[in-house]
């Protein structure tokens, strides 16, 4: 029953893995074509915003789906790996980025759909918020990318 319990947890697991980084993939090309369009046609480029609200909400809803299953796969190991540093970096990992996905990205998003949809948009702005954007992006696949080498190579370092 445990073996199942944890079966079902890694499965899980792996399908809030594919959930965030597929969308994180989806929002990287997304962006490419926005910030394109906002050079070019600025008026098209709003068509793309949707999409680029709709992709964090399953980036969010993935990491719900890891810290449902991550609570089982604890529990069918009999809360073993509870007290294990890479674990508890894990945790500290995922907070940040979800904190920083909500206070930074969050309001870099609104902050450019007022531009793009701003009678008159400000330019000058446009280039400072891209960078930004660009800067909250590297952060973020920075936190993935560790989240990922601390929950398997890295594991046995911080065991
Ligand atoms: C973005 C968030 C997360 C990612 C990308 C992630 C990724 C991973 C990966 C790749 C593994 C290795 C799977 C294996 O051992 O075969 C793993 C294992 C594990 N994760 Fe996560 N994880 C995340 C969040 C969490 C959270 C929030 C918890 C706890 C509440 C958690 C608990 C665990 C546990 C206990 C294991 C060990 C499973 C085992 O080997 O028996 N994870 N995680």
């Amino acid at each position: 029953m445990q073996d199942l319990e944890h079966s079902s947890g890694l499965l899980l697991h792996m399908i809030g893995i594919v959930m965030i980084a597929g969308s994180f993939l989806g929002l990287y090309f997304i962006q490419h074509q926005f910030w394109k369009l906002v050079d070019t046609d600025i008026s098209k480029s709003g068509a793309l915003l949707p999409l680029m609200k709709t992709l964090p909400i399953v980036i969010q809803l993935g990491v719900l789906v890891q810290i449902i299953s991550g609570i089982a796969l604890l529990h069918s190991r009999s809360w073993t790996f509870w007290g294990q540093n890479w674990l508890y970096l894990k945790i500290i990992l995922v907070v940040i980025a979800v904190l920083n996905g909500i206070l930074v990205g969050k309001k870099l998003g609104g902050k450019i759909a007022m531009q793009v949809f701003s009678p008159a948009p400000d330019r000058a702005a446009l280039v400072v918020l891209k960078g930004k954007m660009r800067t909250f992006n590297a952060i973020q696949l920075i936190l993935v990318l560790a989240i990922l080498f601390l929950a398997t190579i890295l594991r046995i370092m911080f065991s």
